[in-house]
């Protein structure tokens, strides 16, 4: 009760509107006992390629993120390590990042040539100082790690000023394996069993979370954005639930798989959207708070205006949420490598093959501002053919939706019928 009395107040406590609820650390910083910078880490799984040692290491983006707001991301060239050709067993993006003052914690993400490879957030920062790292499984993203000329962008809006002065620093580095890869001697995580075999499929990251999603197997052959122009980061911001955003893509007619991989966080108003009340118990109540529209929100994936896919999402909490003293040094799980979703479109492929443009477009459901939303189509060629035949297969109806809420769902309708290609 306590605990929902004190979460209660700290949602609804009325702030001035144009700044989000923020609590700042109450100890000074003479009463910290570091002098040294702090290491902050979210629990993992270890990876199988903790324990080997890369054939090649690419150094790929190094840069200081101070007042970025309204700045277009940062964006550096990128070509694969001429000393270690694909086809890679494995490859692994480590990720340092480091901070000291006063900070909000920030929103980041990675993309090359346009397709997410990481969503990520930051720690709140501290006077002495903090780092923190992620390592994370690209080995999916090969067909695209594989292509000279690319651009790898970053976009992480940061305020710098007399109150704000946390300045995040950030190197990305690639590392690449190979199947001569060597292990790591004497490694002391020896002891746990895990498969190092490099044959072995490659899991989808570090996170506890995406271990459960993974089901990529051998990478894709081809990988296509579902994302916006660059000008503010490729991810969509979606405003409400009317707000969906879209992209026009024409996929190859010899395509044998298709996996849709959702990258997604919410932000302002729908930051805890998992915990709003329902506008009618907002209005009765003359509670002076915006977040509202219930608790339940579903990202969804529409192709030619014909529902495909939903997921709600696990509820990340970034290092600001809820007490910003429950996440130093350990943050919440996600907060670091926040998981990916995956649908597998196959059974769709009967009306995509066609050699025509499709629209692919995501919305969330009952959503109020902000949402940032982006996708990647992961696609398996069949090699042996220049174009494949393909048919939908019966989708058994969902029953009639049932049930009381005080709010209403709304989504697009669900497709249910053969279309007896
Ligand atoms: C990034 O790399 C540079 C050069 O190697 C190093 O001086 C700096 O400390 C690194 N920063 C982080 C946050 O790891
Ligand atoms: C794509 O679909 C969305 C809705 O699903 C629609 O709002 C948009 O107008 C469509 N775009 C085009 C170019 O047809």
């Amino acid at each position: 009760m306590y605990t929902f009395l004190f979460i209660f107040l700290l949602f609804f406590n009325p702030v001035s509107p144009s700044s989000p609820d923020r609590y700042f650390k109450s100890l000074p910083s003479t009463l910290h006992r570091r002098h040294t910078f702090q290491e902050y880490l979210e629990l993992t799984h270890p990876e199988p390629s903790d324990l080997l040692i890369p054939s090649c290491t690419l150094p790929v983006l190094h840069h200081s993120f101070g007042n970025t707001v309204n700045s277009p991301p940062f964006t550096v060239p990128y070509s694969p390590p001429s000393d270690c050709p694909s086809p890679w067993s494995r490859v692994v993006l480590d990720f340092h990042a480091s901070c000291r003052g006063d900070q909000y914690d920030r929103i980041a993400a990675l993309w090359l040539g346009g397709a997410e490879v990481l969503r990520t957030s930051t720690a709140e920062p501290t006077q002495t100082g903090i780092f923190w790292k992620v390592r994370k499984d690209i080995t999916r993203y090969s067909s695209l790690l594989a292509r000279s000329n690319l651009e790898l962008t970053m976009m992480l809006e940061n305020v710098v000023n007399e109150v704000f002065t946390g300045v995040y620093h950030i190197n990305v580095t690639f590392f690449y394996y190979d199947d001569n890869t060597v292990r790591v001697p004497f490694s002391p995580l020896d002891d746990h069993k895990l498969d190092t075999k490099l044959g072995s499929e490659p899991t989808g990251g570090a996170n506890m979370l995406q271990g459960l999603w993974n089901s990529y197997g051998k990478p894709a052959d081809v990988i296509i954005p579902i994302s916006d122009d660059r000008d503010k980061g490729f991810w969509f911001r979606i405003e409400g639930k009317s707000d969906v955003h879209s992209k026009i893509i024409r996929i190859p007619c010899n395509t044998r798989r298709a996996i849709l991989e959702l990258y997604v966080s919410f932000h302002g108003d729908d930051e805890f959207w998992y915990s709003n009340p329902p506008d009618s118990y907002i209005k009765s109540n003359h509670l002076p708070t915006s977040r509202g529209g219930g608790a339940y929100r579903e990202v969804y994936v529409t192709i030619d205006e014909e529902f495909v896919a939903s997921v709600v999402p696990f509820p990340v909490i970034f290092t600001g949420g809820i007490n910003p003293l429950f996440w130093e040094p350990v943050v919440a799980i996600g907060a670091f490598n926040l998981p990916s979703y995956e649908f597998d479109l196959s059974p769709f492929l009967g009306n995509l093959v066609d050699g025509k443009n499709h629209n692919f477009s995501i919305g969330v459901a009952d959503s109020i501002p902000f949402w940032l939303v982006d996708a990647n189509l992961h696609i398996w060629l069949d090699h042996r053919k220049s174009k494949v035949k393909a048919k939908s297969i019966v989708i058994y109806p969902t029953p009639a939706l049932s049930g009381e809420t005080p709010f209403e769902v709304q989504r697009p309708r669900r497709v249910v019928q053969d279309r007896g290609k």
